[in-house]
């Protein structure tokens, strides 16, 4: 990038990176900002004093979509009155790019996920003003190998090592807004994960759309990854997601059992509990061979805790397959979930199914569903105090002296005076219960 630019200052400039939707826009957003960062652009957290403002989109719901047109207003505004760049990345700008740069003239960029690694051409033409700039090719590999090395922000990381999904269930958009399955070769993850660990990283979250789909083209499934993983020196933790019910192998399910550094909390999205609409949804699995997955994983690793994701009214859904639903969250148990009103996307079969359900209708399950589910988490973490786990904590907490860390499972877990130990796993018992965390205290070295 040259430094004619005449749009944005020279450097140093402050970038802000706003970030919607899952866990992969996450790492995605940091990969941005360390593409940027040899080119003078430093973080900020706030639009307001920014050079450059990303916005990395999420496509998977009509919601989501909307927010990022709304928050494109506001920032019309600030961009008016303090002027900066303003780049629309990851999957509505490679939905919709075209209709991004028409709805809203005043954005500078489009990129789509797989162009990330082209921002600071992308930025220094911008900034000499040659017009909105559009950058939505479809091919995930030059972008993994332009990368820079990771900077690490704390004791836990994210890790991504597959992008995109064959699996075209018939209400999804991201086979179409990630493009095909992609593995990322062994040994560029394992030097990902040792430079991570060089700089302090003690548990790793590997990332794919499909990543139980992850395959090296020796034939090593993410079982032998995984493995492989538990071997680096500093390394004491390892979790993967989202991984789909049909593809999970056995040698991964009874990894739960052998290697005691992979945590014992999986997301295992089902969505619905009805045959009928499991088969609508082109899910590949049924109820049973759930119910199946999850007695397997449970044999292989006792007191694994499960999460998963739902969507309630899919089209054809009635009554009778909505309380299957009902019925297998109660049979199977979850820790946590996600789950959603069915919105139908453009281009995806099952918009235009017949036996759209009504929103009222939506609206009724999901609240049912969701007090349900909270009751499930409630009483989950309820059961946890008395016990003593292992947390790593990876954050100051509000108050002096106060830390946070994680559960295995996941939960946020705040100790007192406990600033020596960032960065660290300790064990903690727990002593109560907040409504989105657990308190506890050291249980000693
Ligand atoms: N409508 C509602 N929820 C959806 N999801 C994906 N597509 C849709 C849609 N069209 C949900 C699924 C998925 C999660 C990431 O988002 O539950 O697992
Ligand atoms: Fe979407 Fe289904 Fe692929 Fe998950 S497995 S990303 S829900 S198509």
């Amino acid at each position: 990038m040259t430094d004619t630019a005449t749009l944005i200052p020279k450097p140093p400039r402050k970038l802000f990176v706003k970030t919607y939707g899952c866990q992969m826009n996450v790492y995605d957003s940091a990969r941005m900002a360390d593409v940027l960062a040899p080119h003078g652009f430093g973080p900020t957290d706030t639009a307001e004093d920014a050079d450059m403002v990303i916005l990395n989109t999420c496509h998977i719901r009509e919601k989501a979509a909307e927010k990022v047109f709304s928050e494109l207003g506001r920032l019309r505004a600030l961009k008016m009155k303090r002027g900066f760049l303003l780049a629309v990345a990851g999957c509505v700008a490679q939905a919709d790019g075209e209709e991004v740069m028409r709805r809203a003239p005043y954005v500078d960029i489009v990129l789509g996920p797989q162009t990330y690694h082209r921002l600071p051409e992308m930025v220094a033409k911008a900034a000499r003003g040659e017009g909105q700039v559009l950058d939505t090719a479809l091919s995930p590999e030059p972008k993994f190998d332009f990368l820079p090395e990771p900077k690490a922000e704390g004791a836990a990381a994210f890790l991504s090592i597959q992008e995109g999904c064959d699996k075209f269930c018939t209400y999804c958009v991201v086979p179409y807004t990630r493009g095909a399955e992609y593995s990322r070769p062994q040994d560029k993850i394992l030097a990902e994960a040792e430079a991570l660990a060089g700089q302090g990283v003690v548990e790793i979250t590997l990332l794919g759309q499909n990543v139980s789909a992850w395959e090296d083209q020796v034939g090593l499934r993410l079982a032998g990854l995984i493995r492989r993983l538990a071997r680096i020196g500093g390394i004491e933790r390892l979790r993967y997601t989202t991984s789909h019910p049909a593809d999970l192998d056995m040698e991964l399910v009874d990894l739960f059992g052998e290697e005691p550094k992979l945590m014992p909390y999986l997301h295992l999205p089902v969505q619905a509990g009805s045959d009928r609409v499991l088969t609508a949804m082109n899910r590949g699995h049924d109820r049973e061979d759930y119910f199946a997955l999850a007695e397997r994983l449970r044999r292989a690793r006792p007191g694994l805790a499960l999460s998963s994701d739902f969507i309630v009214g899919f089209p054809g859904e009635t009554d009778a397959d909505f309380e299957e639903t009902m019925d297998l969250v109660r049979e199977v148990g979850f820790v946590q979930a996600y789950s959603f009103k069915y919105s139908a996307r453009p281009g995806t079969p099952a918009s235009s199914m017949p036996g759209q359900v009504a929103e009222r209708i939506k609206e009724e399950r999901l609240a049912r569903l969701q007090a349900l589910l909270s009751e499930q988490t409630r009483a989950f973490n309820a059961s946890c105090v008395g016990t003593t786990m292992a947390v790593l904590f990876d954050r100051p907490g509000r108050h002096p002296g106060q830390v946070v860390g994680r559960s295995p499972f996941m939960q946020p877990v705040h100790v007192e005076n406990g600033a020596e130990f960032l960065g660290r796993v300790m064990p903690v018992r727990i002593t109560a219960v907040h409504p989105n965390s657990l308190a506890g205290e050291m249980a000693g070295p």
